[in-house]
């Protein structure tokens, strides 16, 4: 497939997200935990980079993300920064971050900005979280919304299923992304909703809607690094993608290099170094020519 350049080839800022969906502009967004990730993503093209908090489902071994810390996120996003020019780099509230009072909240979103340099943090949850993201706009943080299936909600929830599937729990969506927008964010996410659904929400808020498994009519997408190139373990959800096999592409490489090796074949001379003539004659040592 061909390499298709980004038509946008400036910095990716969150205000300049609205206007990109009021030209209709489709833009993309993928995690990242790790400086060559980054820079590979960002040179890409990809016009969002989040630091998800998934780090504690595809990097730590975590079951879910609830385990995930703020210092955990915090090394990650650094590591991030240092590879992205373009994109625009947002990074995770962790669970337990921002459920102790907003002080608190605006603390560990402060840490992100500053420390971390993020441009932007993204919370999960929806009305409840109205207080917090006028807080944290007021303190002059961009906020990123994630509503729908709010994984850091799987001990109530029970499992990871599409959300706003009633027509009650559809409206309740539907308030939520207004509610948010009110409130200030720049951008939606909506994980695992109906597609009919976010296309009500996406034609229904001016902010630009960032869909994971909520359909083509999302202003985004977003999907998780892993996933998209087949480095993740376990059984994939329906609207992941799988662009490349690198858990293939990466055993066939390290059974090959061992095997090498136990053939004696690595390393040859041309992958090590030889000692100087004149050491080798002063130490009688016969050299290869
Ligand atoms: O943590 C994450 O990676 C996310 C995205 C999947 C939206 O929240």
């Amino acid at each position: 497939m061909p390499y298709l350049k980004p038509e946008r080839p400036e910095k990716v800022s969150a205000p300049s997200l609205r206007a990109s969906k009021e030209r209709g502009e489709k833009l993309v967004c993928l995690t990242a935990y790790d400086y060559p990730t980054a820079r590979i993503v960002d040179e890409a093209g990809i016009d969002i980079i989040l630091v998800g908090d998934s780090l504690g489902n595809v990097v730590l071994g975590y079951g879910n993300t609830v385990p995930v810390t703020l210092d955990e996120i915090l090394i990650h996003v650094k590591a991030v920064r240092r590879g992205v020019e373009r994109a625009l780099l947002v990074a995770d509230m962790p669970y337990g971050s921002f459920h102790t009072g907003a002080d608190d909240t605006v603390r560990a979103a402060l840490r992100l900005v500053k420390e971390g340099e993020a441009e932007a943090v993204k919370l999960e949850g929806g009305q409840k979280r109205v207080r917090l993201v006028k807080r944290l706009v007021h303190e002059e943080i961009s906020v990123m919304g994630h509503i729908g299936l709010t994984p850091q909600s799987i001990n109530q929830l029970g499992a990871y299923r599409v959300q706003g599937k009633t027509a009650d729990a559809a409206r309740r969506l539907l308030d939520d992304a207004y509610a948010l927008e009110d409130a200030g964010v720049f951008a939606i996410v909506l994980e695992l909703v109906p597609r009919e659904i976010a296309q009500m929400i996406t034609e229904s808020v001016k902010v630009p809607t960032i869909g994971i498994g909520a359909g083509v009519h999302c202003d985004i997408q977003v999907l998780v690094f892993h996933d998209l190139l087949g480095m993740a373990f376990g059984k994939l959800p329906r609207f992941v993608r799988e662009y490349a096999n690198l858990r293939e592409t990466i055993t066939d490489a390290v059974t090959h290099w061992a095997e090498d090796v136990r053939s004696g074949t690595y390393p040859s001379d041309a992958e090590s170094y030889g000692l100087p003539a004149e050491a080798a004659e002063e130490l009688k040592i016969e050299t290869k020519k």
